[in-house]
């Protein structure tokens, strides 16, 4: 029987590329979303995409511990991939307390459902947020923490309630991904980022230019110490990061208890660069303009991506020239989104 993974944030950036790879290699996905933050059609287009229908969707909330665990009552879940979760660093700042409630209270909601209907394996949503303004980069599983945010704070206090959960429940087995910047699309153009009104993140605000939806980029700071000024982020696949999430599943069994793994590539690109490889993606130069720093913002993250490929003989195969030309296609094609 093909195992059942059940998928918290489903309809999501992540989640729902996740999903494709999850039905493309024979799992049953089962998804949960409340759609506050990701759009009901993205569900068609994940079945449209992997030419195979989810088991089943459900409008719920993860910390509506009920109507979760009527889900479980409906399905043999194997294995749960929890993304679930606010993720704008700003937005957090405003609103803390509701971070802390859907991202802290949701995943011990999550754990006490799974408990009661005796799931034990699950793949935890993190963040290399959490190790905040590094010293030095490629940062290490074992490099310090030290969160900036109160967004950064819920995945660490989530790890930190995962890793002790474990200690003290022989049967649970968990790992959690620090994922760094996800980003591109996947190659059909049927499935990408729909972020709602003004992007936070830099792609997809330099798609909207590139399609004409926005007048130019503001660069947030060209005075960081980093080789062209501009702030450097590891920048990831959306289709490695999924195919990250199946690999992990498949990994689950390996050994008992809590593990944390970086998920990036380690190779670490400025904005200018970045900026440079999508005009050059799309053909359409993009203009910009130098602003001030964004408070909050870090010179570089990077990761050392040694750990995963240690442990599961992976690594991520897709480069930034693939990762601007799936995200333009994807805005092309959906120059909009997805209709709301
Ligand atoms: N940037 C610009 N202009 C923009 C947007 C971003 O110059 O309009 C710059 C930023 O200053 C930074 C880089 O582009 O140097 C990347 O910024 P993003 O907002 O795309 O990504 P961040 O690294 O700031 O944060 C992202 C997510 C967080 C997550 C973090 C690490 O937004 O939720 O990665 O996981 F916590």
């Amino acid at each position: 029987m093909p195992e059942t993974v059940l998928v918290t944030g489903g309809a999501g950036f992540i989640g729902s590329h996740t999903c494709v790879e999850l039905l493309a290699h024979g799992y049953e996905v089962v998804v949960v979303d409340n759609h506050v933050n990701s759009a009901p059609h993205a569900l068609d287009r994940i079945a449209k995409t992997a030419g195979r229908p989810l088991a089943a969707s459900y409008q719920v909330d993860v910390r509506d511990r009920q109507a979760l665990s009527r889900v479980f009552a409906a399905h043999r879940v194997d294995a749960v991939i929890h993304f679930a979760a606010h993720k704008a660093v700003g937005e957090s700042v405003a609103l803390p307390v509701e971070y802390y409630d859907t991202n802290v209270a949701g995943t011990c909601a999550l754990l006490a459902v799974m408990h009661e209907h005796g799931v034990h394996r699950l793949v935890f949503s993190s963040s290399c947020s959490v190790y905040g303004d590094a010293d030095s980069v490629p940062l290490t599983e074992h490099s310090p923490v030290a969160p900036t945010n109160p967004y950064a704070h819920t995945k660490l206090m989530c790890e930190r309630v995962l890793e002790d959960v474990c200690a003290h429940l022989a049967e649970m087995k968990v790992l959690a991904l620090r994922y760094f910047n996800p980003v591109g699309a996947h190659p059909s153009g049927l499935l990408g980022e729909d972020p709602q009104g003004v992007p936070n993140n830099l792609m997809p605000y330099v798609a909207q230019v590139a399609v004409g939806r926005r007048e130019r980029l503001s660069v947030f700071g060209d005075d960081y110490a980093t080789a062209d000024g501009t702030g450097v982020r590891d920048y990831i696949h959306v289709m490695d990061v999924a195919e990250g999430h199946r690999v992990a599943v498949e990994h689950l069994d390996d050994r008992a208890g809590f593990q944390v793994f970086n998920l990036g590539t380690g190779t670490g690109t400025s904005v200018l660069q970045l900026v440079a490889a999508f005009g050059e993606a799309s053909g359409r130069p993009i203009p910009y303009q130098v602003v001030d720093r964004r408070p909050g913002d870090v010179a570089a993250l990077v990761a050392d991506a040694g750990a995963v490929a240690a442990a599961w003989n992976w690594t991520t195969t897709r480069d930034l020239t693939a990762m601007c030309r799936d995200a333009w296609r994807f805005q092309q094609l959906n120059p909009h989104g997805y209709a709301r």
